[in-house]
């Protein structure tokens, strides 16, 4: 059974239909398989404060201004560490997290136009400074995307076509020229990518040295 020096912070990210989801339930699960202690994770909804908030922005039936929703997203994020991920990471576990800090950057950032410097701020102190160990973005065209959108059935207020561009071309900028993203073929199967992924992570963390 291999036991970690510290815990390990994934980040799942990816537009919407992007296939993040399914990878991070099957990562979880293989990597529980090769023994490893996992916690899974997502943003928003993953405490019983970032369920309330995520009803609020997935619905929008009340008036939310952009600013606001950013600060919702952010609120989810401080009560998910404070809740989740800082107990899991004193645990020495890997949580693996369906989005994180750079989806609002990629959202409301390059999607919704709100200053990048003020939302990387804003995210570091709603992390309590604990930072990502590894990204892994799926990337998927976005009409592909917004087909299978579609067939989950009514898009949600941010599965628009010229919206995803902006947030797809924002993670393209967010992830180019680093070395800790992984950045996979969402349109491989769900299999491969799993096997891939799991892989990759497995090989970061020997490189890494955080085997006891
Ligand atoms: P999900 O469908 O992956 O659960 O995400 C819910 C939606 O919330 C998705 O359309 C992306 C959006 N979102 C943001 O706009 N900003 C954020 O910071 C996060 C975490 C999600």
């Amino acid at each position: 059974m291999p036991q970690l020096t510290r815990g390990i912070l994934i980040a799942i990210e990816g537009i919407d239909g992007s296939g993040k989801s399914t990878l991070a339930k099957n990562l979880s699960l293989s990597l529980e398989q090769q023994g490893f202690n996992t916690t899974l994770t997502k943003e928003p909804g993953d405490s019983q404060l970032g369920k309330e908030i995520r009803t609020l922005v997935q619905t929008q039936n009340i008036p939310i201004s952009g600013h606001a929703q950013y600060l919702l997203f952010a609120a989810d994020r401080a009560q998910h560490l404070s809740e989740r991920i800082i107990p899991a990471l004193k645990e020495n576990k890997i949580i693996l997290c369906d989005r994180l800090a750079d989806s609002s950057l990629a959202y409301q950032g390059y999607g919704n136009g709100l200053d990048l410097e003020m939302i990387k701020s804003v995210n570091k102190w709603s992390m309590q400074g604990i930072p990502i160990d590894l990204t892994v973005f799926v990337h998927v065209p976005v009409e592909i995307a917004l087909e299978r959108c579609g067939k989950r059935g009514a898009l949600s207020p941010y599965e628009k076509k010229e919206f995803l561009h902006k947030v797809a071309d924002g993670f393209e900028e967010l992830y180019k020229n680093r070395t800790d993203v992984i950045i996979v073929d969402g349109t491989e199967s769900p299999e491969n990518l799993n096997k891939q992924v799991c892989s990759a992570i497995e090989q970061w963390i020997k490189n890494k040295n955080l085997l006891s």
